[in-house]
């Protein structure tokens, strides 16, 4: 998507360990015209999947997820993190490792809000080691919930998560590819 990746070029900022900063539009400050855009361009990517309900993560993937939402006019549900386990029992969840921060976080989705019938489109800012895609998997697994596909607004291509994906063979569409970093350049594949 033409307009993410110059946004990406404008705004960008590349941080040792292969980590773009993009909080002046996506991650800490948002652009809800940007959003708006993608979530007309997700809209069009997805619209024979019979989509029933969008999912995604606290925090960052919460804006992009209900943009989409907007555009299919289904419910957006955002896993949580780190819940309190007492309350287990009405709870579909996933350890989730995350290899930037270092950390297990668990998250998790009340029962009440998936299901048997969805059919879903998960949607996240960023695919890196794809940790974050695999729990959300597993929830829908545990909901029986089938997975219609991922969208995600900037893929990493070099990193894991990608290829971890196909291999479970659920349909990826990413809005920007980037290819590597070098230096404070990003380069996008083609
Ligand atoms: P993974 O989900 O693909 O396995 O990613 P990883 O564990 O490497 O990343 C952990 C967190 O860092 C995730 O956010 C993920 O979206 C984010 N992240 C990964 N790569 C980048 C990057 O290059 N730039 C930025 N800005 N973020 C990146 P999170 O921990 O779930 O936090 P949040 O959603 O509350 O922000
Ligand atoms: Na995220
Ligand atoms: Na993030």
């Amino acid at each position: 998507m033409k307009l993410l990746e110059d946004r990406i070029m404008q705004d960008g900022i590349v941080l040792p360990g292969d980590v773009l900063k993009v909080d002046q539009f996506l991650n800490h400050q948002v652009d809800p015209d940007l959003m708006m855009a993608m979530g007309k361009e997700f809209a069009k990517l997805f619209k024979d999947e019979k989509i029933t309900k969008i999912l995604t993560v606290e925090s960052s993937g919460i804006a992009p997820a209900v943009f989409v939402g907007l555009q299919f006019h289904v419910p957006v549900v955002f896993a949580r993190k780190n819940k309190s386990i007492t309350m287990q029992n009405d709870l579909y969840s996933a350890s989730v490792y995350s290899y930037t921060k270092k950390v297990e976080n668990t998250i998790a989705v009340a029962n009440k809000f998936l299901g048997e019938n969805d059919r879903v489109l998960i949607i996240d800012d960023f695919l890196a080691n794809g940790q974050a895609a695999e729990g959300l998997f597993k929830i829908c697994d545990e909901a029986k919930a089938e997975i219609a596909g991922i969208g995600i607004v900037i893929e990493k291509s070099f990193q894991k998560g990608a290829e971890l994906i196909h291999k479970r063979g659920v349909r990826l569409e990413a809005l920007a590819k980037i290819s590597s970093f070098d230096g404070d350049q990003v380069h996008f594949e083609d």
